[in-house]
């Protein structure tokens, strides 16, 4: 036998992607596989990747382009891909990087070892990216890269068919997890240290097994011992039942934040869009949930340069950004995707133009988002801690319920606690204190 074989995985996007690199890198530690971090060293190197912008993809072809010469000299490496740029763009990636020996799409990921091996007998390159698969729901072996707080999905795939997003093609139709199988993996990880747990999902929402709604998933995983915080990602607004809107406020361990895309405020956009709700419609359920659970925090997505967004429609985004008050947000230059209905719509938004909307919001949000931590100076709020800061370590970084950054003095052995912080200063995404 020669030294275990190496692997390094590098992951691109969103925090399913996250999870499925945990995946990953279990199922090859269980084969004898050694995890790398250095890629120089690696027998075999993986790209999980995303497909929602085409910056993300950008990125990606970059990175395969830059290891064609080492895939030329070191003829025994494997160079794989997988995630949801492999699903959308395999054809391409075959004609284009020949070096590339696995092509693995997102109902695949979990035989990732065994096409490995495959491409490894050197017979050629191996593609799968058969969509017909059932959706992994299993709870695989995982390697954890934190201790504390963990995802855990709950469901796969997405059908809502937002024109402009690539999900519901590369990742395919909907399905929820047996009930039993999150509690089973909540409990194990429960049993590892584990205090906070995000539940993911395209839209968590529309989550159903049997009878169990998500509400009644949310109860469930509340009962496991030892799990203080229960997150969730992303709830769509078209359906927030007011069952879901009481287990929140009821259940002590959910979290105070919501992030609820809004995408535009301006209807006209939202239908084009797909969206199936309205301005109006989402302003009364921001009424509700904030009537329900006052100290509840609100962070959204916005998407600006939708084609066919007018400077009026775009006004009514900015509106809408401002009478909200969310405590923060995302906000996304629309990146035309192939494949979708919204590269068929026109007029496209000039890529000037969406550089400006975009900058305009940036800005406005940053003062909303400083407007609303300002308020928090001289409170004290529960922090979770996560560790040391990474701009400074002699201080402890952590979170709040309502998911604001914290920095603030402490010993390390606060690490993995909750403790109480007194705020004394405040910058749009950070809040600076000292424990009580
Ligand atoms: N261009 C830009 N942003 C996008 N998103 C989804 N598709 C696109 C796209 N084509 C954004 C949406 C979504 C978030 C996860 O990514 O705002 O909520
Ligand atoms: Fe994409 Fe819409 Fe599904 Fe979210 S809900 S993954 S934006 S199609």
């Amino acid at each position: 036998m020669g030294a275990p074989r190496r692997v390094h995985l590098r992951t691109y996007g969103c925090q399913m992607n996250e999870y499925d690199s945990e995946v990953i890198a279990g199922l090859f530690e269980k084969d004898g596989w050694v995890l790398t971090d250095d890629e120089a060293v690696a027998d075999v190197i993986l790209l999980n990747t995303c497909s929602v912008r085409r910056h993300a993809e950008d990125r990606v072809w970059g990175a395969l382009f830059d290891l064609r010469e080492r895939a030329m000299r070191e003829p025994g490496l494997i160079i794989g891909i997988c995630g949801c740029m492999a699903q959308a763009k395999a054809q391409e990636i075959a004609r284009r990087c020949p070096h590339v020996k696995v092509i693995c799409g997102t109902r695949a990921f979990n035989r990732l070892p065994e096409l490995v091996a495959r491409a490894s007998e050197g017979k050629g390159g191996v593609i799968d990216i058969d969509m017909t698969r059932e959706p992994y729901l299993a709870d695989l072996p995982k390697k954890r890269r934190c201790r504390l707080k963990a995802f855990v999905p709950i469901m796969r795939g997405c059908e809502n068919y937002c024109t402009y997003c690539v999900v519901p093609y590369v990742r395919g139709r909907e399905a929820s997890r047996a009930p039993e199988e999150v509690l089973s993996e909540v409990e194990s990880l429960a049993r590892d240290g584990c205090r906070e747990v995000m539940l993911l999902g395209q839209n968590v929402n529309s989550y159903r097994d049997g009878g169990v709604s998500f509400a009644e998933l949310l109860r469930n995983v509340a009962g496991v011992a030892g799990i203080e915080r229960i997150r969730f990602m992303t709830s769509h607004p078209k359906d927030f039942p007011d069952e879901l809107i009481r287990a929140m406020a009821e259940i002590p361990q959910v979290c105070r934040h919501l992030h609820l895309p809004l995408q535009s405020g301006s209807d006209k956009i939202l239908e084009r869009m797909n969206r199936s709700y309205t301005f109006e419609s989402y302003r009364g359920l921001v009424g509700q949930i904030r009537g329900a659970i006052p100290q509840i925090a609100l962070s959204t997505d916005i998407l600006v340069g939708f084609p066919g967004e007018t400077d009026d429609d775009f006004k009514q985004t900015a509106h809408a950004l401002d009478e909200i008050g969310f405590d923060s947000a995302f906000i996304f230059k629309y990146s035309d995707r192939e494949g979708t209905r919204a590269y068929e719509l026109k007029p496209k938004v000039e890529e000037e133009i969406i550089v400006r909307r975009h900058a305009e919001l940036l800005s406005m949000q940053e003062k909303i988002s400083m407007e609303k931590n300002r308020k928090l100076l001289g409170a004290s709020l529960e922090v979770l801690v996560e560790g040391y800061s990474p701009r400074n370590p002699e201080r402890l970084f952590g979170r709040t319920g309502t998911n604001k950054r914290v920095v603030f003095g402490g010993g390390g052995d606060l690490i993995g606690k909750l403790v109480y912080v007194i705020i004394r200063e405040a910058t749009p995404l950070t809040l600076i204190g000292e424990e009580i």
